[in-house]
C-alpha cells in the first residue's frame, strides 16, 4: 500500500525547485500539468491549477535532531523559527513557508517511531555500526524485529534459522576479545545476537543463516537499531558458551542497539562494474 497527497498550485515551476532544490525532494513521477515528488516513504503531488491549497502543514521527518538542524542551516533564511524542542508532542522542530504560503515543518521524534523507512531508504542507508547507546531495548522493540525476522527466505522453506539473544555482560566481554578490533563491537552495545542454523533441519545451513542474518541487519535499521557482522563466529568455543550445538552453524554474532555514531557510507563500486549481461 502507497499514496500520494495531491496539492493545487498557482506556480508549478516555483513548487518544483523550492521542493527538489531546497529540501531536496526527487521527482518521482510525472503527469501531464502535474509532479509528484518523494522524500523517502512521502509521496506529494503538485498540479497547476487556477487555485493554490494552502491549508495544512507539510512535515518531513527525520532520524535526528541533527539532520534537523541541517536542514535548518541550509534553510535558516525561511525559517519561521529556530529548532525547538515541544514536549507535548516529543519533537525537535521548526517551520518555514513554501512558494505557496504552506507551512512546512521538519522535525525528529524525541521517541523511537514504529518503522517508517522506504525500501530504497532502508537499502542504501544500512550501514555497519561499530558504537551504542546504552539505552536499553524494550522488549516490545525486539519482539517486532524478530517478526520481521521470520518472513527470510530458506531452503524448501524449512525456517532453519534461530537467534541467540545475548545480553550477560561477561558472555558480551568473552565474545567481543576472540578476534581483536574485529570482534570488539560487539561489547560496546547492550546486546548481541547469534543468528545460528539447523543442519539437522537444511541442507543448506550456511546460505539460510548468512541471508537470515542480512534480513535481521536490515530489520533492526527499520526499528531503529544498529548492527554490525562479526565474521567467523562460527567456533567451538564460541558454541560452548552459547549452548549451541557444534553441528550448528553460526553465521554471525552481531551487537545489537541504538546507534550512537552516522558513519558515511563507504565507497562503491559503479553499478556498470558490477554487472555483466549475457544475452
Ligand atoms: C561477511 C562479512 C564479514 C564482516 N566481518 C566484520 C567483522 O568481523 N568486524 C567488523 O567490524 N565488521 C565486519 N563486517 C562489516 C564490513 O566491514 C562492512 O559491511 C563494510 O565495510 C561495508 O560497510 P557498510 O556495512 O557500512 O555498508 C563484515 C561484513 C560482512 C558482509
Amino acid at each position: 500500500m502507497a499514496g500520494i497527497i495531491f496539492f493545487r498550485t498557482k506556480d508549478l515551476e516555483a513548487i518544483k525547485e523550492f521542493y527538489r532544490s531546497r529540501i531536496g525532494m526527487t521527482t518521482w513521477l510525472v503527469q501531464s500539468e502535474c509532479v509528484i515528488l518523494k522524500h523517502g516513504n512521502l509521496l506529494l503531488g503538485f498540479c497547476e491549477r487556477e487555485e493554490t491549497d494552502s491549508q495544512g502543514i507539510i512535515t518531513f521527518f527525520y532520524q535526528g535532531c541533527e539532520d534537523v538542524d541541517e536542514m535548518y542551516r541550509k534553510l535558516q533564511p525561511l525559517a519561521i523559527d529556530e529548532p525547538k524542542e515541544n514536549e507535548t508532542y516529543g519533537i525537535y522542530h521548526f517551520f518555514i513557508k513554501d512558494p505557496d504560503d504552506r507551512l512546512v515543518e521538519f522535525q525528529a521524534f524525541l521517541y523511537p517511531v514504529d518503522p517508517y523507512l522506504a525500501g530504497d531508504e532502508l537499502l542504501l542507508t544500512r550501514r555497519s555500526i561499530r558504537e551504542f547507546q546504552d539505552t536499553v531495548i524494550p522488549d516490545e522493540l525486539l519482539w517486532k524485529l524478530f517478526e520481521i525476522c521470520r518472513f527470510a527466505p530458506t531452503t524448501r522453506n524449512c525456517q532453519s534459522y534461530r537467534f541467540i539473544v545475548i545480553r550477560d555482560p561477561k558472555v558480551l566481554r568473552f565474545l567481543a576479545g576472540l578476534r581483536g578490533g574485529s570482534s570488539a563491537p560487539i561489547v560496546r552495545a547492550p546486546m548481541a545476537v547469534a543468528i545460528c542454523t539447523d543442519p539437522g533441519i537444511t541442507g543448506r545451513p550456511v546460505q539460510d543463516g548468512c541471508i537470515a542474518a542480512y534480513h535481521f541487519t536490515l530489520a533492526a535499521r527499520l526499528v531503529g537499531l544498529g548492527t554490525c557482522w562479526i565474521a567467523a563466529m562460527n567456533r567451538v568455543d564460541v558454541k560452548e558458551k552459547l549452548g549451541i550445538p557444534q553441528a550448528h552453524y553460526i553465521a554471525t554474532i552481531t551487537p545489537l542497539g541504538y546507534p550512537a555514531e552516522r558513519p558515511q557510507a563507504p565507497s562503491r563500486k559503479p553499478a556498470n562494474e558490477l554487472v555483466h549481461f549475457f544475452d
